[in-house]
């Protein structure tokens, strides 16, 4: 991370200007309109002349579409900007590897930059190293500048890319008993059109929705993102169930949505390996209680949603299966990042506490 020093009596990360660092909260907005989901990270990226105006900006679309620095370079191109001598503002270190498109690195090189300030360094050992590119070729590069918030626009990619495996979100729809089903195995409907509108948006920016076959058999979900009016949105996440019975031919699973995968194993790290080799960096487990308790245990939940719902039904599954908790001293204790009423119901969305060995 930078240092920081005075500057004109505010304190401004080492290195960089006012005019860059509102330029990179330009830049962070940028990054905004990129999708949540998908293999890439959310960048973007502006470009300003020598006299310190702004002559292009861009942002990274998805996989397979050109990155931030490279739509920043043809939107400066096609006003008809010089490039030569442009500071290039990045959310984050521009890559220096070919995969679906080539290295922004050499890109800005190429188009004269000769100045990068970038948010956040490339977790991405595949593609890290652009900074030391421009660098020798003799470009200034400050990097760090406003890192945590740069760290909070990449969100659960972040994380994915440095971990090594997806970034799992639990969600839960919860009864104010705690419970996720009725005695008979009914769950629907525990929260509100509300709470379950929002959960179908959570779905649109992941890349899997993974849940355990005793919930695939019992519910018989579809596991799709919905729109209000119940349409399919564009994205559809990758369907997974975890477990070894099958699943009938006519399950709704099989229908229109994204696609569909079992992994008949019971061990959440494996699910977090398979899922890392599709390229999947954001993983909502929607349970149930069984699985839930699994990733749990295992300490491979980042993040928990929790829908609780104003109504009480005093028998029937509890939220999340056996913890290995016997008393309260082992109780797994989370920390609330966030609270937010959706209609009659609550979200509560909060990180596990690493436990104690
Ligand atoms: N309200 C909610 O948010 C919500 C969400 C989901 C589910 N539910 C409710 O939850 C109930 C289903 O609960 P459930 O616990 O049976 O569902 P589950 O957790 O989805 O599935 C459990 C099954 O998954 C397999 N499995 C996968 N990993 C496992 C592991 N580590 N250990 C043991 N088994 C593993 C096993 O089946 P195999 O024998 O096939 O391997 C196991 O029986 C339903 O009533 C459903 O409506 C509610």
């Amino acid at each position: 991370m930078a240092t920081s020093t005075q500057h004109r009596g505010s304190v401004l990360p080492a290195g960089a200007s006012g005019a860059e660092l509102t330029t990179l909260r330009r830049a962070f907005e940028l990054a905004r309109r990129g999708p949540a989901h998908g293999p890439n990270p959310r960048v973007g990226a502006v470009l300003l002349g020598r006299d310190g105006a702004t002559i292009g900006e861009g942002w990274h679309r998805g996989a397979g579409t050109p990155h931030a620095e490279v739509a920043a370079l043809a939107d400066a191109a096609a006003h008809g900007h010089d490039t030569r001598g442009a500071t290039a503002v990045v959310t984050l270190e521009p890559c220096d590897h070919t995969g679906r498109t080539g290295p922004c690195s050499v890109a800005l090189l190429e188009a004269g930059v000769s100045r990068v300030v970038a948010s956040v360094q490339d977790p991405n050992p595949v593609a890290a190293g652009g900074a030391d590119r421009l660098r020798r070729g003799g470009v200034e590069v400050v990097m760090g500048v406003l890192e945590e918030e740069g760290r909070t626009v990449l969100g659960p990619w972040f994380h994915a890319v440095r971990h090594g495996r997806p970034f799992v979100t639990l969600k839960l729809a919860v009864s104010l008993d705690g419970r996720v089903a009725a005695a008979d195995g009914t769950s629907r409907w525990i929260t509100s059109d509300v709470a379950r509108r929002h959960g179908h948006e959570l779905r649109s920016q992941v890349d899997a929705i993974v849940v355990g076959t005793g919930t695939a058999l019992a519910d018989d979900p579809e596991l799709t993102a919905r729109t209000a009016d119940g349409a399919l949105v564009e994205h559809q996440p990758l369907r997974v169930v975890v477990g070894l019975r099958d699943l009938p031919a006519g399950a709704r699973l099989h229908g229109p949505g994204g696609p569909l995968v079992q992994l008949r194993t019971h061990e959440p790290a494996d699910v977090l390996e398979a899922l890392a080799g599709r390229e999947v960096r954001h993983a909502l487990v929607e349970g149930g209680p069984t699985l839930a308790a699994a990733f749990l245990r295992a300490g491979l939940v980042d993040e928990v949603h929790a829908y609780l719902a104003p109504v009480l039904l005093g028998a029937g599954r509890l939220a999340v299966g056996d913890l290995g908790v016997t008393t309260i001293d082992e109780a797994l204790r989370l920390d609330p990042v966030h609270v937010q009423p959706l209609g009659p119901d609550v979200l509560v969305v909060a990180t596990p506490r690493p436990r104690e060995a």
